[in-house]
């Protein structure tokens, strides 16, 4: 199974359906993280739009990715520091914006844990921020990323990005007249992002044993490629309202630890505070609101005249009662051996020379 779509449905011409590349400034929060440095390499390569710019706190960051930039593109790009925090900054930042891509987040489980309010500044107020700042600046659209821990979250990080879906969702509701769109994008673990399992394992492969929480733990998998796809296609496809879910594999917890070291002996910690065996993208009660389409689901939203999307018979079909979007019983797996191409290894577990970990 390969996570790359080789038909991705992003169109070439227009970021929106009536808006052209050519003519777009697309404003990327956390635009220096994982998610954000393949966003803009990919607008860069690909779509070449007006401007893109970077909105994030780190000058450092800043400073590294526009060192790194394709001088023949770079001049479309700017750097702009500001805190989500900081609802004048936002305003500043969003002067002249059409597309919004809300990515800043602070995301570690148990970083949020121990500095509960920390999360809730940055995740939940700096999401309010958001709405507020691209309603008043006059943005057409706004994608908020959010992840498979805000659905039943059982972790300060979930449920802040679960106050942040319901925000972005209402944030419709919000903009009345004005014009601004607002919708989620929910999806589960980034191969190889900063801070996740895959850099985790690949410290101790070479002390010959490596730390399972649980033998029997699965995980919705996406690359960052396919997660900026999916955020552009739900860019151009929304209305307002919708939870776009990705339809991704998942894989089990054992077969990544004998991807990145095989035959290491597995020691099994147990699981942490804030962690769940399995991870669930649309609850039961989720479902009942959620439609069905070939490569993805959506969960309308259930606010009063917002979840009026057209349900076409063709395309799309309700999901079915009870149904649940889980990792445990998703029908797509990845093998071992597709983990280990996806995380930059050969069969014999060397590095390949275009490791696309980040
Ligand atoms: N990685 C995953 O596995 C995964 C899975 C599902 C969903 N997501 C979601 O995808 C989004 C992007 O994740 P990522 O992996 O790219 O995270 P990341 O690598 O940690 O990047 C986060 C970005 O946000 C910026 N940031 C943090 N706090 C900020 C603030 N207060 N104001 C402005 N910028 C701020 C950071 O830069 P500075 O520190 O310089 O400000 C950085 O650019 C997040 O919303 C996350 O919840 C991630």
């Amino acid at each position: 199974m390969d996570l790359h779509s080789k038909d991705s449905r992003v169109n070439d011409d227009f970021v929106l359906p009536d808006l052209k590349w050519a003519d777009a400034t697309i404003l990327i929060t956390g635009g220096t993280g994982s998610f954000g440095r393949k966003m803009v390499s990919i607008l860069l390569e690909r779509y070449r739009p007006r401007k893109v710019i970077v909105f994030s706190r780190d000058e450092l960051k800043q400073f590294e990715m526009q060192g790194a930039l394709d001088p023949e593109t770079a001049g479309s790009v700017r750097f702009f520091l500001g805190d989500v925090r900081d609802k004048g900054r936002l305003y500043r930042a969003f002067h002249g914006v059409d597309v919004v891509i809300h990515a800043a987040a602070l995301k570690q489980v148990p970083a949020a844990e121990y500095n509960p309010l920390e999360a809730i500044l940055t995740n939940v107020i700096g999401g309010a921020n958001v709405i507020d700042a691209a309603i008043d600046a006059g943005v057409k659209r706004v994608v908020a990323l959010s992840t498979d821990k805000a659905a039943n979250p059982i972790n300060l990080y979930g449920a802040t990005k679960l106050c942040s879906d319901k925000l972005f969702v209402a944030g419709n509701s919000y903009a009345g007249g004005y014009g601004t769109r607002f919708a989620v994008v929910r999806y589960g673990n980034v191969v190889g992002s900063r801070g996740s399992v895959v850099p985790f394992f690949m410290q101790y492969r070479d002390g010959g044993e490596i730390p399972i929480t649980d033998a029997r733990m699965t995980r919705f998998w996406i690359t960052l490629e396919r997660g900026v796809e999916f955020v552009l296609e739900s860019l151009y496809e929304m209305q307002g309202g919708e939870i776009f879910v990705p339809k991704i594999p998942s894989m089990r917890i054992t077969d990544l630890a004998e991807a990145i070291a095989p035959g290491c002996r597995s020691k099994v910690i147990g699981i942490r505070p804030g962690e769940k065996l399995h991870e669930v993208m649309i609850t039961e009660d989720d479902a009942r609101n959620a439609l069905e389409y070939r490569d993805y689901y959506v969960i309308l939203p259930t606010i009063d005249g917002l979840g009026d999307r057209v349900l076409s018979e063709e395309q799309s079909r309700p999901c079915p009662e009870g149904f649940r979007y889980s990792s445990d019983t998703n029908d797509r797996w990845l093998t071992v051996e597709q983990l280990r191409r996806l995380v930059g290894l050969r069969s014999d577990g060397t590095r390949r020379p275009q490791a696309e970990l980040v």
